[in-house]
């Protein structure tokens, strides 16, 4: 390792890192993708993705292990996630097997940026899909760009595994019931900006955004999914078509129950039901797992576990996870790459 990083403390911040994946579809098939140096992308201002919002963006991680070595988690998850994306905005699909190969040459072509091993800092990954070419109309483009880069990164959230606090916003959705809330696209959060920004303001870590049908229910904690832990050892978490399916959150639903022994649970969860919880997280592959100490709702205030201590069953989910991630802890089958 050459390059001199404080790698304890590298927060969640973009850095121009020597090499980036690209490809561009055009004619119906994907060019051969390249890497390049230039971290600028050259696309037509009448580009889809710039007007129309016509683009897709994923969020994975590399990993470096006690040994040395550097894997990834779930890598085909995100491939998946990412057509699912594309299929919902009409846009051209990256097949898993390009998907993963332009991912490892972006970590391989940038390995010494993958942060030692015992300093809680990974390589985050972010594949991009964007609809590029000159059309003014409102319809699918017929050129699409594909870019993966990276960049070292530490803890989302500033706590970490510190808890925070965060407040229901009850002026603003992040996606609409039968929008794209359920893929993972630029206009969901730059429709959470406000909400974001105002809460920030007052204090808070981040907003929670709820059901965008009804406003009773709990959907997403800033850009990550939101779980509750009860008394009676259920992991639960909201299911709607709405909330981004998160590939941290699918996985700590099968250690939950495959590895805790706890029940674990997908359905709703009204605002009215948060004192069921003892703990509760917010989770995603930047945040990892961030312990919710406080929601507050207008007057209302929910309490969980201790505004200042991560709770002993969150803990032992974090264990295991990030114990997964870095390689310390026997994986499940195809998980590791
Ligand atoms: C991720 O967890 O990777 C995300 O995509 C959240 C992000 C928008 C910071």
């Amino acid at each position: 390792m050459t390059i001199d990083l404080d790698w304890e403390n590298l927060g969640f911040n973009y850095t121009n890192l020597p090499f980036r994946y690209i490809a561009r579809y055009k004619d119906g098939q994907w060019s051969t993708g390249e890497l390049t140096g230039d971290n600028q992308l050259h696309i037509s201002e009448s580009s889809p993705a710039l007007h129309y919002g016509q683009q897709g963006f994923e969020g994975l991680k590399a990993y470096r292990t006690k040994d040395g070595s550097i894997q990834l988690f779930r890598p085909d998850q995100n491939a998946a996630r990412l057509q699912k994306t594309a299929r919902r905005l009409c846009m051209a699909e990256v097949p898993t097997e390009m998907f993963i190969d332009a991912v490892k040459q972006v970590v391989k072509a940038n390995e010494d940026f993958v942060p030692p091993y015992g300093t809680g800092g990974t390589l985050y990954l972010r594949p991009l899909l964007i609809g590029i070419g000159d059309i003014i109309g409102v319809k699918p483009a017929d050129e699409y760009l594909f870019t993966v880069f990276a960049m070292p990164v530490g803890s989302y959230f500033k706590g970490g595994l510190a808890p925070s606090n965060f407040v229901i916003s009850r002026d603003y959705d992040r996606a609409a019931p039968l929008g794209t809330g359920g893929a993972k696209v630029g206009g969901n959060y730059a429709a959470s900006l406000q909400a974001e920004v105002g809460a920030k303001k007052a204090g808070y870590a981040d907003a929670i955004y709820l059901d965008p049908a009804t406003h009773t229910k709990i959907e997403e904690v800033g850009a990550a999914n939101f779980f509750g832990i009860t008394a009676e050892n259920e992991f639960i978490t909201p299911l709607s078509p709405s909330i981004l399916p998160s590939i941290t959150k699918y996985s700590l639903l099968y250690l939950a129950e495959h590895r805790l022994g706890l029940k674990a649970i997908e359905t709703d969860v009204p605002v009215s039901d948060l004192n069921q919880f003892v703990e509760a997280g917010a989770c995603g592959t930047a945040a990892i797992i961030s312990p919710i100490g406080r929601i507050d709702d207008g007057e209302k205030q929910y309490v969980f576990h201790s505004e200042t201590e991560v709770g002993p069953t969150i803990k032992r989910l974090y264990d295991e996870l990030v114990g997964i991630q870095f390689g310390d802890v026997e994986a499940p089958d195809g998980w590791i790459v």
